[in-house]
């Protein structure tokens, strides 16, 4: 969603802000904005709409040759519009109303109208529409010469979700930030601290980080953090280690970092494996599901919950859970759990799938699931993310900082999690030691049948080219391949805007065919499975009304050279095939969208992390 960085030290905070701004804008890019405190404590704020260099472009031009180039104090937010069109003065941040303090939001504010009734009745004269104006008139209201009382003091008339960082003009050199329900960390440096939403926007700066919990309010000046929870009792908290590697979040030679992030795949899918493969027992050493070989054991049922991508791996993982580990799973969007007022308790096993960890839906779903006291484990990207750590148990994927709003590397790293999980929860039910074997081999030759597929790249190409002007497309699919084929038209619609639709092969014909004309491309999961003749039957049907069919095929598989293309992905474990073939799929969506001329690592409306309702 938005993106927050913010800075106190004693090097110009501009080119750090706008640095860090860089790294978040994956997570919102309609509109961006600074505030920058020099040591007197005046502020100066400056804001653009679009993307961060226009924002760069402006602060240039406005700073040059004035002292506040050198101001050592800042705070910085990059939109992803919710209340209010992406505008200048919607973009942060916003001041109170005398303009003696400023801060930038992350998150929403749900009883804002009220709040903005009651400011405006006292003659307050709101210049945005947003939800924050609202906040920072508040803290303006309660401002006393204690910018910490002040918030604190606010927040506690606020219904709804925030990470902010506020400065005041009275209280140079002084940093207060909260959060509620939207992430905040803070970077630890030599005589300077830094603030943001998200860690990527810290690796050039610091490794040495504090995650702040929801409910702590912390004052932050260049040498010092004072961090209070929500009972206002002063806490110390663990100062963590960052494991990312600065190279992980620049683009290293590729066009775009979707194209860097699917090349990727055989290296963060090996991060997902590496250690938790016992070839030799055949099943799977998962440390993070933390519970007993007798707990596992009883479990009767799997809920998968998560949204988008992660809804899709979820899909695909609960085929296995069912096929590996003989156990009942349903999948579920975590938007709808809490409200259908799910049937879960003791027995049942939750798995939270997010590449974020932030999720607002998701991380609702867990704090559901556990207050119906089901065991709730996190499927889960980033490391001291917020489901991560409610969760506290929970396998994470490793698959590195994903910087592309169109998710790839964190799917199949989520997709190779949840076969490890159903392998390891399979063994200790009716899954045989030589079964067992047979696909925990499969998958530790997952990393080399991704590299077949990358090796494809310039086959893959040609094919896009050849649907490129399509307006429409189809991707069909049966058993784990059905939701390879709802994320294969995902990816497309995402960043190429094709109107893509994903269905289950066999339902193209109670409706959907209606929609096929001669040339419209249909992308058949027709890999080696037991339903193969099934799916290449389906796609006989639409051969038939003129669609152009793009077969994807397993090396050396009999059948389907009917198709009008084929993509040959490497013959595997039809749950294991579920990774190469989105692998695929990712290239497919990636080349048409280059050929369209897309934006393709920040598609237009998109996300990359949904931090609301
Ligand atoms: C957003 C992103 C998607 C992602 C979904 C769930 O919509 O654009 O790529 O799949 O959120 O995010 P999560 O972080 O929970 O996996």
């Amino acid at each position: 969603m938005c993106g927050i960085i913010g800075y106190v030290g004693r090097q110009p905070a501009a080119p750090i802000l706008l640095g860090g701004l860089r790294r978040l804008e994956y997570r919102g890019y309609d509109s961006a904005g600074l505030a920058l405190q020099a040591p007197s404590g005046r502020l100066t704020a400056i804001r653009a709409v679009g993307k961060v260099m226009h924002l760069t472009a402006k602060v240039t031009a406005e700073l040059a040759g004035t002292p506040e180039v050198a101001a050592p104090v800042g705070i910085a937010h990059t939109r992803w519009a919710t209340h209010g069109a992406p505008t200048e003065p919607n973009a942060h941040p916003h001041f109170s109303g005398d303009r003696r303090l400023c801060l930038v939001h992350n998150g929403i504010i749900e009883n804002y109208r009220a709040i903005r009734a009651r400011l405006e009745a006292k003659g307050h004269a709101f210049v945005s529409e947003t939800d924050t104006e609202a906040l920072a008139r508040l803290i303006g209201e309660h401002y006393q010469g204690d910018l910490r009382k002040a918030v604190g003091q606010a927040l506690a008339q606020v219904e709804g979700a925030y990470g902010i960082a506020v400065i005041a003009v009275d209280e140079p050199g002084v940093m207060v930030v909260a959060r509620k329900g939207s992430p905040l960390v803070l970077g630890l440096g030599e005589g300077e601290t830094l603030v943001a939403s998200d860690a990527a926007a810290l690796v050039a700066h610091t490794r040495r980080v504090i995650y702040l919990d929801d409910g702590d309010i912390a004052v932050v000046t260049a040498d010092r953090v004072d961090i209070r929870d929500r009972h206002d009792v002063v806490r110390e908290r663990e100062v963590a280690e960052l494991g990312l590697d600065p190279g992980a979040v620049e683009k290293g030679g590729y066009a775009h970092f979707m194209l860097k992030e699917i090349h990727e795949q055989p290296e963060s899918v090996r991060n997902a494996l590496r250690g938790r493969l016992d070839a030799e027992h055949g099943t799977a050493v998962l440390a993070g599901m933390g519970t007993s070989a007798r707990e596992l054991a009883e479990i009767q049922r799997i809920i998968l919950v998560g949204c988008g991508t992660s809804l899709h791996a979820g899909q695909v993982g609960e085929f296995a859970f069912e096929d590996w580990a003989d156990l009942n799973a349903e999948v579920q969007p975590a938007a709808e759990f809490r409200y259908r007022n799910p049937l879960v308790g003791s027995r049942d096993l939750v798995l939270a799938v997010s590449q974020s960890g932030e999720t607002a839906d998701t991380l609702a779903a867990v704090r559901e699931a556990k207050v119906k006291g089901a065991l709730v484990l996190g499927v889960v990207n980033v490391v001291g993310s917020t489901i991560a750590r409610e969760t506290g148990q929970g396998v994470f994927i490793h698959a590195g900082p994903e910087i592309s709003v169109a998710s790839t590397k964190a799917f199949t790293g989520q997709v190779a999690v949840l076969l490890l999980m159903a392998l390891r929860l399979g063994r200790g039910r009716r899954l045989s030691l030589e079964r067992g074997r047979a696909v925990a081999a499969e998958l530790a030759r997952l990393p080399e049948l991704i590299g077949q597929v990358l090796a494809q790249n310039d086959a893959i190409a040609a094919v896009a080219g050849r649907m490129a002007t399509a307006e429409h497309a189809y991707f069909l699919g049966r058993g784990p391949m059905h939701p390879v084929a709802l994320e294969g038209a995902l990816k497309l619609k995402e960043i190429s805007y094709v109107h893509a639709e994903g269905y289950h092969a066999a339902e193209m014909k109670h409706g959907p065919i209606a929609l096929l004309t001669p040339g419209t491309p249909v992308i058949v999961l027709a890999n080696r499975s037991p339903q193969w003749d099934k799916v290449w039957s389906n796609a006989e049907e639409c051969k038939a009304r003129g669609a152009r069919i793009i077969a994807v095929v397993s090396a050396g598989q009999v059948g389907g050279e009917q198709a009008d293309e084929r993509i040959v992905i490497p013959d595997c474990d039809p749950l294991v095939a579920t990774i190469p073939a989105a692998v695929a799929l990712q290239l497919l969506a990636y080349h048409v969208a280059r050929l369209r001329g897309c934006s393709i690592d920040q598609p237009r409306n998109l996300a990359k992390s949904v931090t609301v309702e």
